[in-house]
């Protein structure tokens, strides 16, 4: 019996450890990988989030190599740390790295919500579904979407006026999450979410379950990365039948309300009324194109703007030079034009030192789809088919190699259009680069946008002590870029009653 236990649990041992050597072999540096934990051992513990697994092994690694042989679990990765590599991996050798792992893990058919989703499609079908989205995000489109931006934002200005009268702090994300909400329902499905005036508006509490971390589906993630074989048995499903029921239903209502009383909008929704005219594609593909801008673009943008906002409120000297840009181009009543609002420089670079500082996204992983070889300052490695490609993003955007001081919020390092040099060098991705850049960026920019220039212009922001600062830290188990204990903000208006 002893004997037949020890064989077993030798068998498991070997099979464990058994790439270990994978990346030594290969003249790869890599780290010292331990059973069981492989050099990511926080994709298993979950004390902390794994990109701070990610963020040691960069440092220790950083100038040495371009790059470094991972094992998690007992799969090999490989982490990216030279930008010019990363160029390679995202642009110049797109044909090799196609598409993101998740691919093969998320199952369409128990989640056919997700099935529509540039993000999660390969190859043909991927370039079908991102050429039938991409004119969503045209800047007539946009412009006629912008409006109702703007009245959403003061239904949000008009909530936080009455809440802090309550003399209470407010959670920066929990504000900018009714505002995602309530700009996405309305721009997809034409309806007012309501998240600002509702006790629990339905919406939002379906939107937070969308991709919410719950244990079984952290622990299917762990076992569906680090042991392959075992995806097609997990049947992982991310999205709860009755979200997606929600959502497949509120679609339906959204497209008799609008075929019905004949409403005409240039909206994403008008936008899949084409598509469904032109392609004769289902109900359920088009619940599946709405859920996409949903999914991608709530969490990601509220994210977001709730870094901007703690920064803003955590730096005076920005907040003023910003509160003047917004104040000297409004018109009589306050307003941005649209034109405006994307050109304004000095909020552009706020938003844009935010992102790389806290970026919603903290890393993007590519799956190798053809086997290549990488190479920079004569070391090189050939990248076999099936191996997944890390690219730390938030570890390039704040590497003092890249940027001067680069804990400090300095929205001036973006002056003079200096962005545009950062994101060609691949040094600054907030939404990633090459061929799969994010789709909805340009929607993203005016949400957001929008939301930190209606609140810098009506309160003086300034961040409790409530949050759990110095440094902020990562929830070990959120799948983006959401801080432990919220962050939470004081707002004193600045209008007279
Ligand atoms: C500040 C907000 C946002 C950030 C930081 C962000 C970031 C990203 C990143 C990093 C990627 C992956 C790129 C890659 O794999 O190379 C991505 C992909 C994507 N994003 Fe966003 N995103 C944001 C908002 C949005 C919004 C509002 C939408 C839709 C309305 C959206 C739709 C998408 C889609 C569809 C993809 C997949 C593209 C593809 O694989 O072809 N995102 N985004």
């Amino acid at each position: 019996m002893i004997f037949i236990l020890f064989l077993l649990l030798s068998l498991v041992y070997i099979y464990l450890t058994w790439n270990f050597d994978y990346w030594t072999k290969r003249g790869v540096p890599s780290p010292k990988a331990r059973v069981l934990l492989g050099d990511l051992p926080n994709g298993l513990l979950k004390t902390e989030n794994v990109i701070y697994d990610i963020g040691k092994i960069y440092n220790n690694f950083k100038s040495k190599t371009p790059f470094v042989g991972m094992i998690q679990t007992r799969v090999p990765r490989l982490l990216i740390l030279e930008p010019e590599v990363i160029k390679d991996v995202l642009i110049r050798k797109f044909n090799c790295f196609r598409y993101a792992e998740l691919v093969e893990i998320v199952d369409t058919k128990l989640d056919p919500l997700f099935a529509k989703n540039p993000f999660l499609l390969m190859d043909e079908e991927w370039k079908e579904k991102r050429a039938d989205i991409t004119p969503a995000f045209t800047s007539n489109r946009l412009k006629v979407l912008y409006p109702i931006i703007q009245d959403l934002s003061a239904h949000m200005i008009k909530y936080i006026i009455n809440e802090s009268k309550k003399n209470e702090p407010l959670d920066s994300l929990e504000v900018a999450a009714k505002f995602t909400t309530d700009v996405v329902s309305n721009c997809i499905f034409g309806i007012d979410a309501e998240s600002f005036t509702k006790e629990k508006p339905e919406i939002r509490e379906m939107g937070k379950r969308i991709l919410e971390p719950n244990f079984s589906n952290v622990v299917k993630l762990f076992l569906a990365e680090s042991f392959p074989f075992m995806r097609k048995l997990m049947r992982i499903q991310f999205m709860p039948n009755d979200v997606k029921d929600f959502f497949v239903n509120l679609m339906q209502q959204a497209l008799k309300h609008r075929e019905e009383k004949k409403i005409c909008r240039e909206d994403f929704l008008d936008h899949i009324i084409q598509l469904r005219n032109k392609k004769n594609i289902s109900e359920l593909e088009m619940a599946s194109h709405t859920m996409s801008f949903f999914s991608d673009g709530f969490e990601t943008s509220s994210v977001a703007i709730s870094h901007a906002l703690y920064e803003i409120g955590n730096n005076t000297r920005v907040q003023d030079k910003l509160r003047d840009e917004i104040n000297k181009n409004c018109n009589k009543s306050g307003l941005i034009s649209y034109e405006t609002l994307t050109e304004l420089p000095y909020l552009d670079q706020v938003f844009h030192e935010s992102l790389r500082l806290h970026p919603p996204a903290v890393m993007i992983s590519k799956q190798c789809t053809e086997p290549t070889d990488l190479e920079f300052d004569g070391k090189r490695v050939t990248v076999e088919k099936g191996i997944n490609v890390f690219i730390p993003i938030l570890q390039v955007h704040c590497d003092s190699n890249y940027y001067f001081e680069p804990d400090k919020f300095y929205p001036e390092r973006f002056d003079d259009g200096a962005i545009k040099d950062y994101l060609d060098r691949c040094v600054f991705m907030p939404f990633g680069a090459g061929p799969r850049i994010c789709l909805g960026m340009r929607f993203a920019l005016m949400q957001t946008k929008a939301a930190i220039a209606a609140i810098v212009q009506n309160f003086e922001i300034s961040v409790n002590k409530k949050t759990q600062n110095n440094p902020l830290v990562i929830d070990p188990v959120a799948f983006i870029n959401v801080k432990v204990g919220g962050l939470w903000l004081d707002f004193k208006s600045l209008k007279k009653e």
